[in-house]
């Protein structure tokens, strides 16, 4: 028998959400939910959903579908409201970054995310690009050495520009529906791969920030200082005003190494001879092309985990700490 997925938000990002399902074996669509009925029907004739809800119904289809799943991509001020609809009845989360907006909601999540057995995924698709597992693996082989400093530069055009939002409701730059600016939406990626490579963070030491392209009241643009538990000092710069960028560079005693994960050869290291080490030489010719896209990846990963009822990451605690990482960030504004 096949899980039964019902998805709330159908615009932008919850298309791919939909194709992942409808690619994976083990699961079926059976209902969408949108806030307006044009996107909910749209979504039901294109991926073939019996189920359409749109507004407020989306609580409606939470209590008729018997749902196994939920695949939560509505406006970022939304998500703590509908997780927790969700677990009430019972389903099985996949929910969009980032999954809260304050530290209120991320209690009221975990409170009730403690009370059940239910498999919660936070939707952080960039760890699923295949040459990251090897750099971690560099890292933790000390290949490069004892790892110092990391920076990770991640940058487009934003909302509307690089990135297209469906729906009519233009929220991505209201500051009270989205929770924020580029680092509520981008930072949060970035510091999920950084604890991912590096290990966990202790504190922000330093944010800095300006609104330089967007009119906007948030950042647009902005840098925080980071130290993780293991001392290693971190930077990380987030723009929706500069050309594409994506890379991460991890400073050790021995060397660098260099992810660019917009490129076809993401991984290089310094200096050369780091070429010869043992351990860099088995690597070198890996191929890290993949058939599927990290969201579809992420999906797969997510129902299996739901299937043989075993938690795995990126999980709650991922999603929590990264939006911690962003409101400590923004406590921070006064002291500019
Ligand atoms: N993981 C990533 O890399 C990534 C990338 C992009 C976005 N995201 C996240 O995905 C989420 C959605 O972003 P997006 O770019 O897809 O935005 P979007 O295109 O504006 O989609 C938002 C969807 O939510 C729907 N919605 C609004 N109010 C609703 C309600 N009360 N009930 C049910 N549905 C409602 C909208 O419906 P209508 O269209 O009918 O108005 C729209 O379909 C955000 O949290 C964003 O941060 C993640």
């Amino acid at each position: 028998m096949k899980l039964k997925v019902g998805l709330i938000g159908a615009g932008g990002f919850g298309n791919i959400h939909l194709s992942g399902y409808t690619k994976n074996n083990y699961c079926q669509l059976v209902a969408v939910a949108s806030g307006t009925k044009k996107s909910a029907t749209l979504a039901s004739e294109k991926y073939n959903i019996p189920g359409v809800y749109w507004g407020d119904d989306w609580k409606r289809m939470l209590e008729n579908e018997n749902l196994d799943i939920v695949s939560i991509c509505s406006p970022n001020y939304l998500h703590a409201e509908m997780t927790i609809e969700a677990i009430k009845h019972n389903c099985n989360i996949l929910c969009e970054k980032p999954i809260a907006i304050s530290y209120q909601e991320l209690n009221n999540i975990e409170m009730m995310l403690r009370k059940s057995n239910l498999i919660y995924f936070t939707s952080f698709q960039k760890r699923y690009n295949p040459c990251l597992p090897y750099a971690k693996s560099v890292i933790e082989n000390n290949a490069i050495g004892e790892i110092n400093f990391v920076r990770h530069i991640f940058s487009h055009y934003g909302p509307y520009t690089s990135w297209k939002p469906l729906s009519q409701e233009k929220w991505f730059f209201n500051a009270d529906k989205a929770g924020g600016g580029v680092l509520m939406d981008l930072g949060v990626h970035s510091i999920d791969l950084l604890r991912y490579l590096v290990g966990e963070y202790s504190k922000v030491e330093g944010f800095s920030y300006n609104t330089s392209c967007k009119d906007i009241v948030n950042e647009d643009n902005c840098s925080v200082l980071i130290r993780f538990l293991n001392d290693v000092l971190g930077v990380i710069t987030v723009s929706w005003c500069n050309e594409p960028s994506d890379v991460i560079e991890i400073y050790g005693t021995k060397g660098m190494l260099k992810i660019d994960l917009h490129s076809r050869e993401p991984i290089s290291f310094k200096p050369k001879i780091l070429k010869k080490n043992q351990y860099i030489k088995m690597f070198w010719k890996k191929d890290y092309s993949q058939n599927k896209i990290g969201q579809h990846l992420l999906i797969d990963h997510f129902i299996n985990s739901v299937i043989s009822k075993k938690q795995e990451q990126p999980d709650f605690i991922d999603g929590k700490r990264a939006v911690e990482f962003v409101l400590e960030a923004y406590s921070k504004k006064n002291s500019r």
